[in-house]
Protein backbone atom coordinates (compact mmCIF):
# COMPACT_ATOMS: atom_id res chain seq x y z
CA UNK A 1 0.00 0.00 0.00
CA UNK A 2 1.32 3.51 -1.12
CA UNK A 3 1.55 5.52 1.84
CA UNK A 4 -1.57 8.13 2.09
CA UNK A 5 -3.60 5.75 -0.24
CA UNK A 6 -6.46 5.54 2.06
CA UNK A 7 -7.09 8.82 2.05
CA UNK A 8 -6.67 9.86 -1.00
CA UNK A 9 -8.96 6.94 -2.19
CA UNK A 10 -11.64 8.86 0.28
CA UNK A 11 -11.21 12.58 -0.35
CA UNK A 12 -10.83 11.43 -4.40
CA UNK A 13 -14.50 11.61 -4.56
CA UNK A 14 -15.50 13.86 -7.45
CA UNK A 15 -18.64 16.62 -6.55
CA UNK A 16 -20.40 14.43 -9.38
CA UNK A 17 -20.14 10.81 -7.38
CA UNK A 18 -21.15 12.57 -3.93
CA UNK A 19 -24.34 14.23 -5.31
CA UNK A 20 -26.93 11.67 -4.98
CA UNK A 21 -28.87 12.26 -8.08
CA UNK A 22 -29.30 16.27 -7.00
CA UNK A 23 -27.68 17.65 -10.28
CA UNK A 24 -26.10 21.10 -9.88
CA UNK A 25 -28.93 23.01 -11.28
CA UNK A 26 -31.32 21.18 -9.36
CA UNK A 27 -29.35 22.26 -5.86
CA UNK A 28 -29.15 25.38 -7.39
CA UNK A 29 -33.00 25.73 -7.86
CA UNK A 30 -33.48 24.88 -3.99
CA UNK A 31 -32.87 29.08 -3.37
CA UNK A 32 -34.14 31.66 -5.82
CA UNK A 33 -32.55 35.23 -4.59
CA UNK A 34 -34.50 36.74 -7.60
CA UNK A 35 -37.57 35.71 -6.15
CA UNK A 36 -37.01 35.55 -2.68
CA UNK A 37 -37.89 31.79 -2.39
CA UNK A 38 -36.51 28.50 -0.91
CA UNK A 39 -37.49 25.15 -1.23
CA UNK A 40 -37.87 23.76 2.27
CA UNK A 41 -36.70 20.50 1.40
CA UNK A 42 -32.98 22.15 2.17
CA UNK A 43 -33.86 21.73 5.82
CA UNK A 44 -35.38 18.00 6.02
CA UNK A 45 -34.10 15.82 2.76
CA UNK A 46 -31.45 12.65 4.13
CA UNK A 47 -29.70 12.93 0.47
CA UNK A 48 -29.07 16.85 0.78
CA UNK A 49 -28.23 16.44 4.19
CA UNK A 50 -25.14 13.46 2.61
CA UNK A 51 -24.66 16.32 -0.30
CA UNK A 52 -23.94 18.94 3.03
CA UNK A 53 -21.49 16.88 4.97
CA UNK A 54 -19.03 16.79 2.05
CA UNK A 55 -19.69 20.07 0.48
CA UNK A 56 -20.41 22.90 3.06
CA UNK A 57 -18.55 20.86 6.42
CA UNK A 58 -16.10 19.02 4.05
CA UNK A 59 -14.64 22.43 2.69
CA UNK A 60 -15.29 25.30 4.76
CA UNK A 61 -13.53 26.72 7.92
CA UNK A 62 -15.27 25.45 10.89
CA UNK A 63 -14.76 26.56 14.56
CA UNK A 64 -12.63 24.16 16.18
CA UNK A 65 -11.99 25.51 19.80
CA UNK A 66 -10.84 29.60 21.60
CA UNK A 67 -7.21 29.46 22.31
CA UNK A 68 -7.60 29.83 26.14
CA UNK A 69 -9.27 26.57 25.89
CA UNK A 70 -5.52 25.21 25.11
CA UNK A 71 -3.39 27.54 26.50
CA UNK A 72 -0.54 25.12 27.82
CA UNK A 73 1.69 22.21 25.48
CA UNK A 74 -0.31 19.08 25.69
CA UNK A 75 -3.75 20.59 26.12
CA UNK A 76 -6.59 19.10 24.30
CA UNK A 77 -9.86 19.54 23.56
CA UNK A 78 -12.21 17.19 21.37
CA UNK A 79 -14.62 18.54 19.09
CA UNK A 80 -16.75 17.94 15.69
CA UNK A 81 -16.34 19.11 12.14
CA UNK A 82 -19.25 18.65 10.41
CA UNK A 83 -20.37 14.49 12.00
CA UNK A 84 -16.39 14.19 11.91
CA UNK A 85 -14.80 13.90 15.71
CA UNK A 86 -11.53 15.97 15.77
CA UNK A 87 -9.01 16.51 18.60
CA UNK A 88 -7.04 20.11 18.94
CA UNK A 89 -4.08 19.85 20.21
CA UNK A 90 -1.87 22.46 21.72
CA UNK A 91 2.02 21.19 20.38
CA UNK A 92 5.03 22.45 22.48
CA UNK A 93 6.42 24.75 20.17
CA UNK A 94 2.62 26.21 20.86
CA UNK A 95 1.07 25.95 17.19
CA UNK A 96 -2.31 23.77 16.97
CA UNK A 97 -2.85 20.78 15.48
CA UNK A 98 -6.11 18.88 14.62
CA UNK A 99 -6.71 15.32 13.68
CA UNK A 100 -9.55 12.82 13.42
CA UNK A 101 -10.56 11.43 16.91
CA UNK A 102 -10.48 7.51 15.43
CA UNK A 103 -7.47 5.38 15.57
CA UNK A 104 -5.97 4.15 12.58
CA UNK A 105 -6.40 0.64 13.45
CA UNK A 106 -10.40 -0.46 13.87
CA UNK A 107 -11.93 3.18 13.98
CA UNK A 108 -12.74 3.16 17.72
CA UNK A 109 -12.44 6.93 19.31
CA UNK A 110 -9.36 7.98 20.64
CA UNK A 111 -10.02 10.53 22.77
CA UNK A 112 -13.06 9.94 25.52
CA UNK A 113 -12.74 13.17 27.56
CA UNK A 114 -14.03 16.63 26.31
CA UNK A 115 -10.89 17.76 27.35
CA UNK A 116 -7.46 17.34 29.22
CA UNK A 117 -3.71 17.12 29.20
CA UNK A 118 -1.57 14.72 28.12
CA UNK A 119 1.80 13.39 26.08
CA UNK A 120 0.01 10.47 24.22
CA UNK A 121 -3.70 9.48 22.92
CA UNK A 122 -3.59 5.37 23.77
CA UNK A 123 -6.96 3.52 22.36
CA UNK A 124 -9.15 1.83 24.88
CA UNK A 125 -9.57 -1.01 22.06
CA UNK A 126 -6.10 -2.59 21.92
CA UNK A 127 -3.84 0.15 22.77
CA UNK A 128 -2.18 1.96 19.79
CA UNK A 129 -1.01 5.07 21.28
CA UNK A 130 -0.28 8.55 19.48
CA UNK A 131 1.24 11.60 20.03
CA UNK A 132 0.34 14.54 21.00
CA UNK A 133 0.54 15.59 16.85
CA UNK A 134 -1.18 12.41 16.31
CA UNK A 135 1.38 10.68 15.03
CA UNK A 136 1.51 6.42 15.71
CA UNK A 137 4.22 6.11 18.38
CA UNK A 138 3.44 2.83 19.83
CA UNK A 139 1.48 -0.56 18.77
CA UNK A 140 1.17 -2.93 21.21
CA UNK A 141 2.50 -6.62 20.33
CA UNK A 142 4.67 -4.81 17.80
CA UNK A 143 6.83 -7.23 17.03
CA UNK A 144 5.29 -10.52 17.28
CA UNK A 145 2.14 -9.92 16.07
CA UNK A 146 3.12 -7.56 13.18
CA UNK A 147 6.78 -9.61 12.68
CA UNK A 148 8.00 -5.66 12.90
CA UNK A 149 6.88 -5.32 9.71
CA UNK A 150 4.21 -2.65 10.35
CA UNK A 151 5.01 0.81 8.72
CA UNK A 152 3.99 3.43 11.92
CA UNK A 153 4.10 6.43 9.78
CA UNK A 154 2.07 5.00 7.63
CA UNK A 155 -0.97 4.88 10.14
CA UNK A 156 -0.90 8.47 12.29
CA UNK A 157 -4.02 9.48 12.86
CA UNK A 158 -5.91 11.51 9.74
CA UNK A 159 -4.55 15.17 10.12
CA UNK A 160 -6.78 18.44 8.93
CA UNK A 161 -4.67 20.22 6.68
CA UNK A 162 -5.73 23.44 7.50
CA UNK A 163 -6.11 25.44 11.35
CA UNK A 164 -5.73 28.49 11.40
CA UNK A 165 -6.92 31.52 13.83
CA UNK A 166 -8.38 34.73 13.92
CA UNK A 167 -8.40 36.63 17.46
CA UNK A 168 -8.22 33.63 20.16
CA UNK A 169 -10.78 31.69 17.62
CA UNK A 170 -9.01 28.42 16.00
CA UNK A 171 -10.43 27.15 12.65
CA UNK A 172 -10.37 24.52 11.19
CA UNK A 173 -10.90 22.92 6.95
CA UNK A 174 -10.60 19.69 5.69
CA UNK A 175 -9.81 21.22 1.89
CA UNK A 176 -6.10 21.47 2.04
CA UNK A 177 -7.30 24.46 -0.95
CA UNK A 178 -9.21 26.63 0.80
CA UNK A 179 -7.95 30.22 0.53
CA UNK A 180 -6.82 31.36 4.10
CA UNK A 181 -9.45 31.98 7.57
CA UNK A 182 -8.51 35.21 7.02
CA UNK A 183 -9.43 35.78 3.52
CA UNK A 184 -12.66 33.64 4.07
CA UNK A 185 -13.75 35.99 7.16
CA UNK A 186 -13.36 39.47 4.88
CA UNK A 187 -14.84 42.35 5.98
CA UNK A 188 -16.53 39.78 8.85
CA UNK A 189 -13.62 40.43 10.88
CA UNK A 190 -14.48 44.64 10.98
CA UNK A 191 -17.62 42.71 13.11
CA UNK A 192 -16.35 40.15 14.55
CA UNK A 193 -13.40 42.54 16.48
CA UNK A 194 -15.97 44.52 17.90
CA UNK A 195 -16.44 41.39 20.26
CA UNK A 196 -13.36 39.61 19.98
CA UNK A 197 -10.38 42.72 20.05
CA UNK A 198 -11.11 44.87 22.31
CA UNK A 199 -8.15 45.22 23.65
CA UNK A 200 -4.12 43.29 23.57
CA UNK A 201 -5.12 40.78 26.08
CA UNK A 202 -8.02 39.87 23.94
CA UNK A 203 -10.78 37.15 25.22
CA UNK A 204 -11.23 33.95 27.18
CA UNK A 205 -13.98 31.56 27.75
CA UNK A 206 -15.52 31.45 30.85
CA UNK A 207 -16.77 27.90 32.29
CA UNK A 208 -17.33 25.43 30.16
CA UNK A 209 -19.26 23.92 27.11
CA UNK A 210 -22.79 23.86 27.35
CA UNK A 211 -24.06 20.72 25.23
CA UNK A 212 -27.71 20.13 24.49
CA UNK A 213 -30.00 18.71 21.27
CA UNK A 214 -32.61 20.37 19.72
CA UNK A 215 -34.43 18.00 17.12
CA UNK A 216 -34.24 21.38 13.88
CA UNK A 217 -32.16 21.40 11.16
CA UNK A 218 -28.97 23.43 11.67
CA UNK A 219 -29.56 25.89 8.89
CA UNK A 220 -32.84 27.30 10.99
CA UNK A 221 -30.17 28.12 14.17
CA UNK A 222 -27.39 29.31 11.99
CA UNK A 223 -29.15 31.52 9.77
CA UNK A 224 -31.04 33.35 12.36
CA UNK A 225 -27.81 34.35 14.35
CA UNK A 226 -26.99 35.54 10.17
CA UNK A 227 -29.52 37.41 9.42
CA UNK A 228 -33.15 37.18 11.64
CA UNK A 229 -33.21 40.51 14.07
CA UNK A 230 -37.14 40.39 12.61
CA UNK A 231 -38.25 37.81 15.36
CA UNK A 232 -36.29 39.15 18.10
CA UNK A 233 -38.82 42.41 18.92
CA UNK A 234 -41.54 39.40 18.84
CA UNK A 235 -40.39 36.31 19.87
CA UNK A 236 -38.50 37.31 22.61
CA UNK A 237 -40.55 39.90 24.26
CA UNK A 238 -42.10 38.05 27.06
CA UNK A 239 -38.46 37.05 28.39
CA UNK A 240 -36.95 40.88 27.87
CA UNK A 241 -40.70 42.35 30.04
CA UNK A 242 -39.69 39.28 32.64
CA UNK A 243 -35.85 41.21 32.81
CA UNK A 244 -36.84 44.77 32.74
CA UNK A 245 -36.39 46.44 36.45
CA UNK A 246 -38.93 46.53 38.92
CA UNK A 247 -41.62 49.60 37.62
CA UNK A 248 -40.69 49.88 34.43
CA UNK A 249 -44.56 49.53 32.41
CA UNK A 250 -44.42 47.19 29.90
CA UNK A 251 -45.74 50.01 26.86
CA UNK A 252 -42.73 51.88 27.91
CA UNK A 253 -40.29 49.01 26.46
CA UNK A 254 -39.79 49.24 23.01
CA UNK A 255 -37.86 47.74 20.69
CA UNK A 256 -35.45 49.83 18.32
CA UNK A 257 -35.65 50.52 14.69
CA UNK A 258 -32.50 52.22 13.48
CA UNK A 259 -29.80 49.58 12.21
CA UNK A 260 -28.03 48.18 10.03
CA UNK A 261 -27.54 43.73 8.33
CA UNK A 262 -24.56 43.21 6.78
CA UNK A 263 -23.59 40.52 4.18
CA UNK A 264 -20.63 38.89 2.75
CA UNK A 265 -20.15 39.12 -1.06
CA UNK A 266 -20.05 35.96 -1.42
CA UNK A 267 -18.72 33.72 1.91
CA UNK A 268 -22.44 33.55 3.41
CA UNK A 269 -21.78 35.49 6.41
CA UNK A 270 -23.96 38.03 8.13
CA UNK A 271 -24.77 40.34 11.10
CA UNK A 272 -27.35 42.60 12.27
CA UNK A 273 -26.85 45.41 14.67
CA UNK A 274 -28.97 48.47 16.28
CA UNK A 275 -27.09 51.79 15.49
CA UNK A 276 -29.17 53.64 18.42
CA UNK A 277 -26.96 54.22 21.56
CA UNK A 278 -29.28 52.66 24.34
CA UNK A 279 -26.48 52.99 26.85
CA UNK A 280 -26.46 49.57 28.11
CA UNK A 281 -29.83 49.13 29.25
CA UNK A 282 -30.61 46.24 27.95
CA UNK A 283 -27.66 44.65 28.06
CA UNK A 284 -27.61 45.30 31.78
CA UNK A 285 -31.05 43.71 32.07
CA UNK A 286 -30.10 40.67 30.35
CA UNK A 287 -26.69 39.86 31.25
CA UNK A 288 -25.74 41.71 34.81
CA UNK A 289 -25.15 45.35 35.52
CA UNK A 290 -22.02 45.52 36.49
CA UNK A 291 -21.35 43.83 33.19
CA UNK A 292 -23.29 47.08 31.58
CA UNK A 293 -21.13 49.46 33.75
CA UNK A 294 -17.85 47.79 32.40
CA UNK A 295 -18.83 47.83 29.27
CA UNK A 296 -19.69 51.28 29.16
CA UNK A 297 -16.52 52.54 31.32
CA UNK A 298 -14.12 50.58 28.55
CA UNK A 299 -15.75 52.83 25.86
CA UNK A 300 -13.28 55.58 25.40
CA UNK A 301 -10.40 52.72 25.12
CA UNK A 302 -11.95 50.81 22.87
CA UNK A 303 -13.13 53.41 20.92
CA UNK A 304 -9.21 54.31 20.83
CA UNK A 305 -8.62 51.11 19.76
CA UNK A 306 -11.74 50.22 17.03
CA UNK A 307 -13.18 53.70 16.40
CA UNK A 308 -16.31 55.12 18.11
CA UNK A 309 -18.68 53.53 15.60
CA UNK A 310 -18.08 49.81 16.35
CA UNK A 311 -17.60 50.86 20.35
CA UNK A 312 -21.31 52.42 20.57
CA UNK A 313 -23.08 51.03 17.19
CA UNK A 314 -22.15 47.48 17.18
CA UNK A 315 -23.70 46.18 20.34
CA UNK A 316 -26.69 44.17 20.66
CA UNK A 317 -25.65 42.29 17.71
CA UNK A 318 -26.23 39.03 16.15
CA UNK A 319 -23.42 36.95 13.79
CA UNK A 320 -22.64 34.14 11.98
CA UNK A 321 -19.71 32.55 10.37
CA UNK A 322 -20.78 30.47 7.78
CA UNK A 323 -21.22 27.68 8.12
CA UNK A 324 -22.17 26.99 11.60
CA UNK A 325 -20.32 29.66 14.13
CA UNK A 326 -22.23 32.39 15.66
CA UNK A 327 -22.10 34.52 17.97
CA UNK A 328 -23.91 37.73 19.98
CA UNK A 329 -21.42 40.34 20.38
CA UNK A 330 -22.51 42.16 23.96
CA UNK A 331 -23.95 39.31 25.39
CA UNK A 332 -20.97 37.29 24.30
CA UNK A 333 -22.33 33.92 23.81
CA UNK A 334 -20.37 31.88 21.09
CA UNK A 335 -22.01 28.59 19.35
CA UNK A 336 -21.51 26.05 17.11
CA UNK A 337 -23.97 24.28 16.09
CA UNK A 338 -22.80 20.95 15.12
CA UNK A 339 -25.06 19.18 12.59
CA UNK A 340 -26.60 15.53 13.70
CA UNK A 341 -29.04 14.17 10.54
CA UNK A 342 -31.34 16.97 9.11
CA UNK A 343 -33.49 17.17 11.76
CA UNK A 344 -31.23 17.10 14.67
CA UNK A 345 -28.36 19.93 15.82
CA UNK A 346 -25.73 19.60 19.13
CA UNK A 347 -25.55 22.74 20.53
CA UNK A 348 -22.44 23.73 22.08
CA UNK A 349 -22.20 27.05 23.65
CA UNK A 350 -19.73 29.15 25.29
CA UNK A 351 -19.61 31.65 27.38
CA UNK A 352 -17.18 34.68 25.74
CA UNK A 353 -15.68 37.20 28.83
CA UNK A 354 -12.88 40.43 27.81
CA UNK A 355 -9.55 38.59 29.18
CA UNK A 356 -8.58 41.38 31.24
CA UNK A 357 -12.17 42.14 32.92
CA UNK A 358 -11.76 42.56 36.25
CA UNK A 359 -12.75 38.52 37.67
CA UNK A 360 -16.41 39.86 39.43
CA UNK A 361 -17.28 41.05 36.02
CA UNK A 362 -15.89 38.01 34.13
CA UNK A 363 -18.15 36.08 36.69
CA UNK A 364 -21.39 38.15 36.40
CA UNK A 365 -21.18 38.21 32.55
CA UNK A 366 -20.87 33.98 32.85
CA UNK A 367 -23.66 33.95 34.91
CA UNK A 368 -25.70 36.54 32.65
CA UNK A 369 -25.12 34.76 29.23
CA UNK A 370 -26.29 31.48 31.45
CA UNK A 371 -29.16 33.20 32.24
CA UNK A 372 -30.17 34.36 28.74
CA UNK A 373 -28.93 32.00 26.18
CA UNK A 374 -27.83 28.55 27.54
CA UNK A 375 -29.88 25.48 27.26
CA UNK A 376 -32.12 26.84 30.53
CA UNK A 377 -31.40 30.44 29.22
CA UNK A 378 -34.66 32.77 29.28
CA UNK A 379 -33.76 33.72 25.84
CA UNK A 380 -32.83 30.34 24.20
CA UNK A 381 -35.97 28.86 24.70
CA UNK A 382 -37.78 31.08 22.55
CA UNK A 383 -35.46 30.36 19.98
CA UNK A 384 -35.50 26.64 20.12
CA UNK A 385 -39.16 26.13 20.03
CA UNK A 386 -39.67 28.44 17.33
CA UNK A 387 -36.87 25.94 15.48
CA UNK A 388 -38.70 22.60 16.08
CA UNK A 389 -42.08 24.06 15.62
CA UNK A 390 -40.92 24.26 11.70
CA UNK A 391 -39.04 21.40 12.00
CA UNK A 392 -42.04 19.45 13.20
CA UNK A 393 -44.18 20.92 10.57
CA UNK A 394 -41.76 20.24 8.05
CA UNK A 395 -42.65 16.13 8.76
CA UNK A 396 -45.90 16.39 6.32
CA UNK A 397 -45.36 15.86 2.41
CA UNK A 398 -47.73 19.01 1.59
CA UNK A 399 -45.48 21.68 4.28
CA UNK A 400 -42.64 20.63 2.78
CA UNK A 401 -43.69 21.69 -0.81
CA UNK A 402 -44.65 25.11 -0.30
CA UNK A 403 -41.38 27.54 -0.81
CA UNK A 404 -40.40 29.83 2.20
CA UNK A 405 -40.60 33.72 1.76
CA UNK A 406 -37.08 35.51 1.96
CA UNK A 407 -38.27 38.47 0.21
CA UNK A 408 -37.96 40.70 3.12
CA UNK A 409 -35.59 43.73 1.87
CA UNK A 410 -35.18 42.59 -1.77
CA UNK A 411 -33.95 45.37 -4.29
CA UNK A 412 -32.73 47.73 -1.32
CA UNK A 413 -29.60 47.45 -0.19
CA UNK A 414 -27.82 50.41 0.70
CA UNK A 415 -24.04 51.83 1.72
CA UNK A 416 -22.79 53.19 4.73
CA UNK A 417 -19.37 54.95 4.99
CA UNK A 418 -19.25 54.41 8.31
CA UNK A 419 -19.26 50.18 7.53
CA UNK A 420 -17.78 47.96 5.16
CA UNK A 421 -19.70 45.35 2.77
CA UNK A 422 -22.82 44.87 1.46
CA UNK A 423 -25.35 46.68 4.06
CA UNK A 424 -29.07 46.61 4.40
CA UNK A 425 -32.06 48.07 7.23
CA UNK A 426 -31.50 45.76 10.14
CA UNK A 427 -34.81 44.09 9.23
CA UNK A 428 -33.51 42.62 5.95
CA UNK A 429 -33.46 38.75 4.90
CA UNK A 430 -30.39 40.09 2.80
CA UNK A 431 -27.78 38.15 4.95
CA UNK A 432 -29.98 35.13 4.39
CA UNK A 433 -29.98 35.22 1.10
CA UNK A 434 -26.00 35.30 0.86
CA UNK A 435 -26.06 32.57 3.24
CA UNK A 436 -28.29 30.29 1.58
CA UNK A 437 -26.52 31.45 -1.86
CA UNK A 438 -23.21 30.54 -0.57
CA UNK A 439 -24.60 26.92 0.32
CA UNK A 440 -26.04 26.55 -2.99
CA UNK A 441 -22.88 27.28 -4.40
CA UNK A 442 -21.21 24.94 -2.52
CA UNK A 443 -23.66 22.28 -2.66
CA UNK A 444 -23.59 22.43 -6.29
CA UNK A 445 -19.75 21.95 -6.11
CA UNK A 446 -18.54 24.93 -7.28
CA UNK A 447 -14.50 25.89 -6.87
CA UNK A 448 -12.95 28.02 -4.10
CA UNK A 449 -12.01 30.12 -7.36
CA UNK A 450 -15.66 29.84 -8.55
CA UNK A 451 -17.17 30.33 -5.04
CA UNK A 452 -14.87 33.80 -4.45
CA UNK A 453 -16.52 35.45 -7.45
CA UNK A 454 -19.36 37.80 -5.88
CA UNK A 455 -23.10 36.61 -5.62
CA UNK A 456 -25.80 38.54 -7.70
CA UNK A 457 -25.47 42.13 -6.38
CA UNK A 458 -28.56 43.48 -4.84
CA UNK A 459 -28.92 46.90 -4.97
CA UNK A 460 -31.23 49.91 -4.19
S1 LIG B 1 -9.10 0.22 17.38
FE1 LIG B 1 -7.56 1.35 18.29
S2 LIG B 1 -6.03 -0.03 18.81
FE2 LIG B 1 -7.54 -1.24 17.85
FE1 LIG C 1 -33.43 34.85 19.07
Amino acid sequence: MERGSTIMARDGATPEDSRRGWSADDIRKLVDVETGTLDPRVYCDESLYQIELEQVFGRSWLFLAHRSQIPKAGDYFTTYMGEDPVIVSRQKDGSVVAFLNQCRHRGMRLARLDHGNTKFFTCSYHGWSYDSSGKLVNVPMEKNGYCSKLVKADWGAVRVPRVEEYKGLIFGCWDAEVPSLDESLGDAKFYMDAMFDRSDAGTEIWGGVHKWVIPCNWKFASEQFCSDMYHAPLSHMSAILAVMPAGVPPEAVQWPTEGLQWRSESAGHGTGFHTADDQGQLLAAIVGPAVAEYLMASRPRVAERLGATRTHAVNGAHMTIFPTCSFLPGINTLRVWHPRGPNEIEVWALAVVDADAPQAVKDQWGQGITRSFSPGGMFEQDDGENWIEVQRVLRGTKSRRQPFNLQMGIGNEQSDARFPGKLSYVFSEAAARGFYTRWARMMAGESHAELAAAHQPEVR
